[in-house]
């Protein structure tokens, strides 16, 4: 090997150590998040022994872990006192509308299905959270609807509302609906609207404090069942499916846009909401590929990141109309079409 190689092999070896390491930086921010380090230094600066009492724990312990969430840039020190970071404060503090942390507990919650990630690629296998004994059945559900929410919360519901024009609709199928957060937006912002929200029992239960919280129990009614197999009304003006086209196989999600046109008023409008490849940037191509990965172990064996053509292709085949794709700022696109209103329309 020439000598002049040396540095830039030395600076290869490093991105491949720098790889290596980087779980260290999700366990540490997950570590902040269940230990309450955040909400513990909003707005206050505290010592190592203060902090160390609060949590009852080894304060060289507590002190090497602070020193990396300062190195992290999600806490700052000054003169031997912590407190959070602008980050910290902006994303991390639970009573804010921008909290993340649940979504942060949910995506971790993961930690060992990706810690067995040869052995799931050789079996093609999806591994859930409470099957390895990671988290129970009822955190992981707690975390994965909480951390749906905070996406919603967050802005991607504000987005939702804006690009959607739901003027003279008046019964919304949420199909898949979770936590509830999107049909909560979509009718806190069009007072005409009733939503139908079918998902399983586990998220149910959940939805059902949230619309509460926001006094909407008597315009967002939840349907628990299956939406592949549940009869299905067929008055509905607007079918929303929000995260399900990743986390279903191809065969599954034609299926259930059948059974979404067949629920639809002619004329009416369909949304699908998810990760779909339509803006191509170099940050969102790490990203989907990443996140093909990860809804491969997290969700089903078919499961997969869509591009925006993809499912266009689908809706077209389906007999959908006017399909519009639209990209956000957000991890979530949108992609719109409608159920022609008149047969002159269908071709
Ligand atoms: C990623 S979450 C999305 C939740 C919500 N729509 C959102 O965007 O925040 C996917 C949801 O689909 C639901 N789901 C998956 N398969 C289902 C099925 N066969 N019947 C009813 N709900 C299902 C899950 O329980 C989960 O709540």
């Amino acid at each position: 090997m020439r000598p002049n190689n040396l540095p830039q092999d030395k600076l290869l070896a490093e991105r491949i150590n720098e790889i290596s390491r980087n779980f260290w930086n999700s366990a540490i921010l997950r570590a902040g998040i269940k230990i309450g380090v955040f909400s513990l230094l909003e707005h206050k600066s505290l010592s190592v022994e203060e902090i160390s009492e609060y949590l009852k724990a080894n304060s060289s312990f507590v002190e090497a872990f602070l020193e990396t969430c300062v190195v992290l840039g999600l806490l700052e020190m000054e003169q031997d006192k912590f407190t959070n970071s602008a980050l910290a404060s902006a994303f991390l503090i639970p009573e804010k509308k921008e909290y993340v942390g649940d979504l942060v507990l949910h995506i971790t919650n993961h930690w060992d299905s990706w810690g067995k990630l040869d052995t799931l690629i050789r079996e093609g296998r999806t591994e859930l959270p409470f099957e390895n004994g990671f988290v129970d059945a009822s955190t992981y559900w707690m975390d994965y609807m909480k951390g749906q929410n905070n996406r919603a919360e967050a802005g991607q519901g504000d987005y939702l509302v804006k690009n959607v024009n739901l003027v003279g609709k008046h019964k919304l199928l949420d199909l898949g609906g979770g936590a509830g957060s999107y049909s909560i937006a979509l009718c806190n912002a069009n007072p005409q609207l009733k939503s139908f929200l079918v998902d399983q029992k586990e998220p149910l239960a959940i939805a059902r404090n949230l619309i509460e919280e926001h006094r909407l129990q008597e315009r967002i009614i939840l349907v628990e069942g299956d939406f592949q197999t549940i009869e299905l009304d067929t008055d509905n003006d607007v079918v929303l499916i929000s995260g399900v086209v990743c986390i279903t196989s191809q065969d599954e999600f034609r299926r259930l846009l059948r059974r979404s046109y067949d629920a639809l008023l002619p004329g009416g409008l369909m949304i699908v909401q998810d990760f779909m490849r339509i803006d191509r940037s170099q940050e969102r191509t790490f990203l989907d590929t990443m996140m093909d990965l990860y809804l491969k172990i997290a969700f089903d064996p078919n499961a997969s990141d869509r591009h925006g053509d993809e499912i266009v292709s689908w809706l077209t085949d389906t007999g959908f109309i006017n399909p519009k794709q639209i990209a956000l700022p957000t991890q979530l696109a949108l992609i719109t079409a409608q159920k022609p209103s008149s047969l002159s329309e269908i071709n």
